[in-house]
């Protein structure tokens, strides 16, 4: 089986995964790291040097590649990579099982603010509000997408042991 986690930046996506691929004993790949160790640049790096266009192609690319390598799997995605060219039919072609990690605006922007100059798409944003505001419109636009999951898993207050045996 493919499990596939989906969700906004800073929803757990990796953390979670880690563990439910150990406890599965199932391979785990991060999607991002793996764009990484490709690239040989980072995330934050591709972004500047190559452009967001560039890091989306790769995205995708490589998404097809994993779902298509791997029979038993948990794949971390990266916050967009539901929402972009075919990424989500990829997901349904390929048989894999969808969970959208739910995270409310305020748990997201509390961690978000503090990790916030490792993502491109909010390192220029200075106050907690401003970051709030945008997470807001971004996570109403992305929503159309996430919530096309298989399985929606609400996360706020849930011990990550408690998200994986749910
Ligand atoms: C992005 C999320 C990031 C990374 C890139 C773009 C997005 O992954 O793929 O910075 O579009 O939401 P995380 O969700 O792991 O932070």
């Amino acid at each position: 089986m493919k499990i596939v986690l989906m969700g906004y930046m800073g929803s757990g996506k990796s953390t979670i995964g880690k563990q439910l691929a150990q406890s599965l004993k199932y391979p785990f790949v991060d999607l991002d790291e793996y764009i990484e160790v490709q690239e040989q640049l980072s995330i934050k790096e591709l972004f500047s040097q190559k452009g967001e266009l560039y890091f989306r192609k790769k995205e995708s690319f490589f998404l097809q590649k994993l779902l298509k390598e791997h029979q038993n799997l948990v794949l971390s995605l990266g916050g967009g990579t539901p929402c972009f060219a075919g990424n989500l039919e990829a997901l349904q072609q390929q048989g894999s099982v969808s969970v959208y990690l739910k995270s409310s605006i305020k748990v997201l922007t509390d961690r978000l603010f503090k990790e916030k100059d490792q993502r491109p798409l909010i390192a220029h944003v200075t106050e907690k509000g401003q970051l709030e505001d945008f997470i807001r419109k971004h996570l109403f636009e992305r929503a159309f997408y996430y919530n096309q999951a298989n399985i929606i898993a609400n996360t706020d207050n849930k011990s990550i042991s408690e998200i994986v045996s749910n």
